[in-house]
């Protein structure tokens, strides 16, 4: 491990962060001027493969980690260099270590050794979902307003995670619920190609949704109901699936709109819902919300209402840092790397499965 005491307080910290867990390759510079201070984005781009997973429906790892070997240098380069930045003024490399398709975590990591290596300077290992939830949190704008609003109760919702997680303090991280199958992005991706709408779905169908009627169709809550805070969103995807065989096929494009309305409805039902439970019992001071779903309208809107019947503060990630991006995962860095989370180019490694209670810092 790396000695990092030597961060004065006052100093400031700047960080290199990259991230690749699934079908964007993100890099950013993040500084946070001193100790109390919020994180500042310096500067940050985003590579989408969208279109070239489209042409498949799916994300393919081997082709997302191809994809992000061949942009992630010059991305690296150009936000060193709208930063006006160079290797020395650098103080860590952030990186996504986990979870994610393995391929595709394996390149950011592997960027992430070879500076910290050729540059002589700490890497901070970061779990994917902390960087969502930082980019809900850190959207107050003063450190002690942060602090005010813990305890907190993040719901991470995206294409590859459907969680709610406890934060009691910085970097404290307990989860209360998890997906047993598909994820709510996965479920919206699924269900829109069903209703043969582009990949990747979860916009496009919200779309189609706003046209149509949300009680049309009686779609399962499923879940709702089960005494934990677990999501199942798999049986609503058959249930959508069987809804329409049952539609002859030259009926069906007058009851996508009130399919997809009824989808979206149950979807954002059983995550206000088992959100709505998780208040009760851990009675947190702030919602939080982030991931790529979080960017729906719907939701946006059910959980404002949630936290306001509940007297809650809520918390939702700018639209741009809803989606996979390298900014979330260099505000947690740099608090992380205060925090004392720096490791040497030898211990870095990428993990596909991976708690985020591994990365709480020591209490
Ligand atoms: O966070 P993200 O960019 O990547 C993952 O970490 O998975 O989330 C992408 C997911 C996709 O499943 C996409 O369909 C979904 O977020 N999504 C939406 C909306 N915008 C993006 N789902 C529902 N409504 C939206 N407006
Ligand atoms: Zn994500």
């Amino acid at each position: 491990m790396y000695n990092i005491s030597k961060h004065n307080p006052n100093d400031p910290i700047i960080c290199l962060a990259i991230e690749t867990s699934c079908d964007e390759t993100g890099t950013a510079i993040v500084r946070q001027q001193k100790t109390d201070a919020v994180p500042e984005i310096i500067s940050s781009t985003v590579a989408s493969q969208i279109d070239v997973h489209a042409l498949t429906g799916g994300v393919i790892p081997e082709v997302a980690a191809r994809e992000h070997a061949s942009v992630i240098v010059p991305l690296i380069r150009r936000v060193m260099d709208e930063a006006g930045l160079k290797q020395n003024d650098i103080s860590a490399i952030a990186a996504t270590v986990a979870p994610g398709l393995m391929p595709a975590l394996a390149v950011g990591v592997a960027a992430a050794r070879t500076l910290s290596f050729a540059w002589q300077k700490p890497v901070v290992p970061i779990h994917h979902l902390e960087g969502h939830i930082y980019s809900a949190l850190l959207s107050a704008d003063s450190k002690e307003a942060i602090f005010k609003s813990l305890p907190a109760l993040a719901l991470v919702v995206s294409g590859g995670h459907t969680m709610l997680i406890a934060v009691q303090a910085p970097i404290q991280y307990r989860v209360l619920g998890t997906t047993v199958d598909d994820a709510a992005g996965e479920a919206f991706d699924k269900v829109a190609r069903l209703l043969g709408l582009p990949y990747p779905g979860g916009p496009a169908l919200s779309r189609l949704a706003a046209e149509g009627n949300p009680a049309a169709y009686p779609f399962p809550r499923p879940m709702l109901h089960s005494g934990n805070l677990n999501f199942s969103f798999s049986g609503l995807k058959t249930a959508v699936l069987y809804t329409l065989k049952d539609i002859p096929a030259n009926e069906q494009s007058v009851h996508l709109a009130d399919i997809a309305a009824s989808f979206q409805q149950a979807v954002i039902d059983v995550l206000a819902g088992k959100t709505e439970a998780a208040i009760k019992q851990h009675h947190p001071q702030t919602i939080l919300l982030s991931g790529g779903v979080a960017a729906n309208t719907l939701l946006r809107e059910k959980m404002q209402q949630l936290s306001d019947a509940n007297g809650l503060t809520l918390k939702i990630a700018p639209l741009n840092l809803c989606g996979d991006n390298a900014a979330m995962i260099g505000q947690i860095a740099v608090n992380a790397l205060r925090a004392g989370r720096a490791i040497s180019w030898q211990e870095i490694d990428a993990a596909a499965r991976r708690s985020i209670e591994d990365f709480s810092a020591p209490s």
